[in-house]
């Protein structure tokens, strides 16, 4: 009976493997394919995968190399240069109306094929750091043995923790987290291997060894930074039973298993989003002059401590409590619209809404909506938050100026993590960086392994554009 339960969960899983295999015609995820349990190790996965991608690679350059991608217009490069296409990043994809893709996979296939910790649980992040490098989907015993590799290379020196105390407490935790990360640095594979003259073709293997150690190493960081600035400095240590996401949730001071679940889920949405947001971005042009992991991942937490990027979820959740604070907890649509209407006219924008590529719900706030739905329906914050869905996409359509009047994945956040505790909106910015590791990280990997040049675009003056913009009237 015992047998026949466990051979009908695995074969329905094999099924829905099965059929988002069929459902994904795109090129990256040619490579998604049904697992065997054997080879357990990921680094020598990825030196078999390294040499088609490498040909790949350079039979594009000398294919297509001259195909034009669009035309470049003034207005993109007075707004950010959003609708640029210029970057080649591997581990994901947006669709402005669908939302992200993990190497082919949706958020909602991602829930369904990557191993979890029980059955029907949200993914282990581990399988997505397996998913991002190798765009295949892991078994449970690949994520496992991942899992444990991570936690034997969990070890930090004490002087860093010595940098991060010579900080007054009262230091943004953003500051204090990517300090660590700058003191971790200490230890670089990277920079030992290029000071003693490295072959650029072996650039990967240090860059591996310093992704995989900094992502087994931020919990750390972060979770010191939660424990000395909200719990008297009492720390807890690494839990050696435990995978990713329930040993930070751990390390943090929480052991429910919901939160458990939430911390696997939010480090797996939050790890990556295609290559042209501002934390992604910097880490990859960092990275680019050939600086190592460490130096590459602390710019790019930098650049998502920024409220228009990562702190927007801070943001929001001080912002939904100055809601409650001037018109209670069962504040009305009107008295929420009024709200809107004052924060707008303040000159400032709604948190958690609106984004530079999507223009759609997110998914990423869809997900957390159903898990919300699923534990906590009854949260008066998420009642608010679910007001919120109703009332500020038609305030914002109205301005007539925002190009996606719709929530983003912050908007939601902070709500789910106050339900199990973890009230402190100033700290929610690292966790979003611990995942944001995942990501960077893995496509930081490809970018060594492919070879990928120093970037650098050509900037203009507005004397230059002007010119440029008459003569080409002229002629
Ligand atoms: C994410 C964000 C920075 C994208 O900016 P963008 O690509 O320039 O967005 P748009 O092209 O739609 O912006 C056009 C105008 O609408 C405004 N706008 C966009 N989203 C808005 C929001 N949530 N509230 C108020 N105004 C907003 C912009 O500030 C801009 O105004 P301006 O022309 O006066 O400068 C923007 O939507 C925003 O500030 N959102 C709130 C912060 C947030 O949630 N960030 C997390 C993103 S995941």
């Amino acid at each position: 009976m015992v047998f026949f339960k466990a051979f009908s969960m695995l074969s329905s899983r094999l099924r829905s493997r099965a059929t988002v295999q069929r459902s994904n015609l795109s090129n990256s995820v040619r490579w998604l394919q049904m697992q065997s349990s054997s080879d357990l190790d990921l680094h020598s996965q990825l030196r078999e995968l390294i040499p088609e991608q490498q040909e790949r690679l350079k039979k594009l350059k000398t294919d297509y190399g001259k195909v034009q991608l669009g035309n470049i217009t003034v207005d993109m490069v007075l707004s950010g240069m959003r609708g640029m296409t210029g970057l080649l990043w591997e581990t994901s994809l947006l669709d402005p109306d669908e939302g992200i893709r993990f190497r082919g996979l949706s958020i909602p296939e991602c829930q369904q094929v990557l191993p979890a910790a029980k059955p029907g649980g949200e993914p282990l992040p581990e399988g997505l750091l397996w998913l991002l490098l190798t765009g295949k989907v892991p078994s449970k015993e690949q994520v496992d043995t991942l899992s444990k590799e991570l936690r034997n290379r969990a070890t930090v020196k004490d002087y860093v923790y010595k940098t991060i105390d010579a900080l007054p407490v009262s230091t943004h935790p953003m500051t204090q987290f990517a300090t660590g990360v700058m003191a971790l640095q200490v230890e670089s594979e990277f920079q030992k291997a290029y000071d003693n003259g490295i072959h650029k073709s072996k650039y990967w293997e240090p860059t591996y060894e310093d992704s995989l150690n900094l992502i087994a190493r931020v919990p750390l960081i972060a979770s010191y930074v939660y424990r000395r600035v909200y719990k008297g400095g009492k720390f807890i240590p690494v839990d050696h039973t435990l995978d990713y996401g329930a040993n930070f949730s751990h390390m943090l001071g929480f052991d429910n298993p919901q939160m458990q679940e939430l911390m696997r889920l939010y480090i797996t949405i939050h790890s990556d989003h295609e290559g042209g947001n501002v934390s992604a971005h910097t880490g990859h042009l960092v990275a680019s002059a050939l600086s190592d992991p460490y130096l590459s991942f602390a710019a790019a937490l930098n650049g998502l401590a920024g409220p228009l990027h990562g702190l927007a979820n801070q943001e929001v959740l001080l912002w939904i409590k100055s809601v409650i604070e001037e018109c209670g907890e069962n504040v009305t649509k009107e008295q929420l619209k009024d709200y809107v209407w004052k924060t707008l006219n303040g000159g400032k924008v709604v948190p958690g809404f609106g984004h530079g590529v999507l223009r759609k719900t997110d998914p990423r706030y869809t997900c957390q909506r159903e898990f919300a739905l699923k534990h906590l329906p009854d949260d008066p914050l998420f009642q608010l938050v679910s007001k919120l869905y109703e009332v500020v996409p038609p305030i914002l359509t109205e301005l007539g100026k925002v190009k996606n009047p719709w929530p983003n994945v912050d908007a939601h956040s902070g709500v789910l993590l106050n339900h199990y505790g973890l009230t402190e909106a100033r700290y929610y910015t690292v966790l979003f960086g611990v995942s944001r590791s995942i990501g960077i990280c893995s496509q930081l990997i490809w970018d060594r392994a492919l070879g990928l040049p120093l970037e650098r675009p050509k900037s203009v003056t507005m004397e230059w554009l002007e010119n440029h913009c008459k003569k080409a009237f002229s002629s």
